[in-house]
């Protein structure tokens, strides 16, 4: 038997029906192999947000149950790029995303790569109502999991005035995801 570093092939329907409970919430998405340069895991639904997430890498998507969507941010402006049942979708480096996955049940596999020591990711929050940046922050990140609630947390624990929008003056709700997307369909309707 040869000693593979990540172990020998494993059935992914088996994987899925072990870690079944983890791809809900609150947990809602588990990585496969542990310190690969690949970070490959699974994502289920339902779970929304209103974070933008700018990696540095490449992210790819295969949305192989239910319907999700990307909320995307350039420059101001807002896109939704459906995700539907069976796509596959290659995001370039530094696209601004927000993943929205709406359905309970819907799983979709992503990967990454680890991050070179130099290139940052960055979280980011934008106004709902006229799309300019409110708050962003920069971190070289290491771990998905240890490394990016400290940030929520950190913006969640902004003042009104550190969430108000420098263009239009809108607040941003902060940890209220719900508010800002009602805000965000009155002002960029659906798609
Ligand atoms: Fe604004």
């Amino acid at each position: 038997m040869m000693n593979f570093k990540y172990g020998y092939p494993l059935n992914f329907q088996k994987w899925l029906g072990e870690h079944e409970h983890l791809l809900k919430p609150p947990v809602g998405n588990q990585q496969i192999w542990a310190d690969g340069d690949f970070m490959v895991t699974v994502v289920g639904g339902p779970n929304q947000r209103s974070d933008f997430h700018d990696d540095p890498v490449e992210e790819f998507f295969y949305q192989f149950k239910g319907n999700a969507y990307l909320l995307i941010w350039d420059r101001g402006q807002y896109e939704r790029v459906h995700l539907k049942e069976g796509d596959m979708f290659l995001q370039a480096p530094h696209v601004k995303h927000s993943p929205q996955r709406p359905e309970a049940g819907s799983l979709c596999l992503v990967i990454e790569r680890q991050r070179p020591l130099g290139s940052k990711d960055a979280l980011q929050w934008c106004c709902a109502r006229c799309g300019s940046l409110v708050r962003r922050y920069e971190m070289q990140l290491e771990s998905i999991v240890a490394d990016l609630p400290p940030v929520y947390e950190q913006f969640y624990a902004t003042a009104d005035a550190e969430r108000t929008c420098q263009s239009c003056g809108e607040v941003h709700p902060g940890r209220d995801f719900e508010a800002w997307h009602r805000t965000l369909n009155q002002h960029f309707p659906e798609q």
